[in-house]
């Protein structure tokens, strides 16, 4: 038991993908994984461990924003000894010269937060993956044939706000899209020399507000969950 996840030491796997939403850690667990047993719920964060293709891992959300990802990811590594998280989420484009449905792996996450100032005194605003986890992802995308864009990306503190404008920091960092927890996930895998990635599916373009509907959502998911299931089966 950790102060946020009640699962037992040796309960939760090396390799956890993450999604931001519980229901979603549900429908993987309940769709891809095989025995796949709930492990944790507190707080309705469920987390789930199972085996795909007969390895064991486990899948369990991260909640939103900085301050959620940035427990659940320090828990995972520092009481479950976890090698390696792979957040699966999504994300807004900035311009259309990302799609819905476009996949992509996040090569640095830039923020305005002061998460990992404050947290860990690192004084980047923007942090790479971590590990090789990165490249794995992208071979096996090339293996898959799927298409899974190296990319920067926005982690922002904000989802709703006054000014329209693609932020500073985006357009700084050439940032294609904006979600809100690769950062602080990056930046607690650094400070403690884990591993870390972070694949998107792009939900919503800003300008144009088009997006995913909700009945859409788990077909559109799909290629990305096999994508972080298949890279996992590597480094397990
Ligand atoms: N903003 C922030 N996070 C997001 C968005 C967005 O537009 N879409 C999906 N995650």
């Amino acid at each position: 038991m950790s102060v946020h996840i009640s699962a037992k030491k040796g309960e939760i796997a090396k390799v956890v993908l993450q999604p931001g939403d519980p229901l979603r850690a549900k429908y993987i667990a309940e769709n891809f994984l095989e025995n796949a047993r709930l492990v944790s719920q507190t707080r309705g964060i469920l987390y789930y461990t199972g085996t795909y293709k007969g390895k064991e891992i486990s899948v369990g959300a991260s909640g939103m924003g900085f301050p959620s990802i940035g427990i659940y990811s320090f828990e995972l590594y520092t009481e479950y000894e976890v090698d390696t998280i792979i957040r699966i989420g999504t994300c807004g484009g900035y311009s259309s010269d990302v799609k819905l449905f476009d996949i992509l792996n996040v090569e640095n996450a830039a923020s305005e937060s002061t998460y990992a100032k404050y947290a860990w005194g690192f004084e980047e605003e923007i942090f790479s993956h971590q590990g090789n986890i990165f490249d794995v992802i992208n071979e096996t995308a090339e293996e898959l044939g799927l298409k899974a864009r190296a990319t920067n990306i926005h982690s922002s503190d904000i989802f709703y706000r006054k000014d329209p404008a693609t932020p500073a920091i985006a357009t700084k960092y050439n940032c294609l899209a904006v979600e809100m927890e690769a950062f602080g996930l990056f930046a607690n895998a650094k400070h403690l020399g884990k591993n870390a990635a972070t694949i998107l599916t792009v939900s919503d373009i800003i300008p144009t507000q088009e997006f995913i509907s909700a009945d859409e959502r788990e077909k559109a998911l799909k290629p990305m969950i096999e994508l972080a299931l298949e890279a996992a089966l590597k480094v397990i």
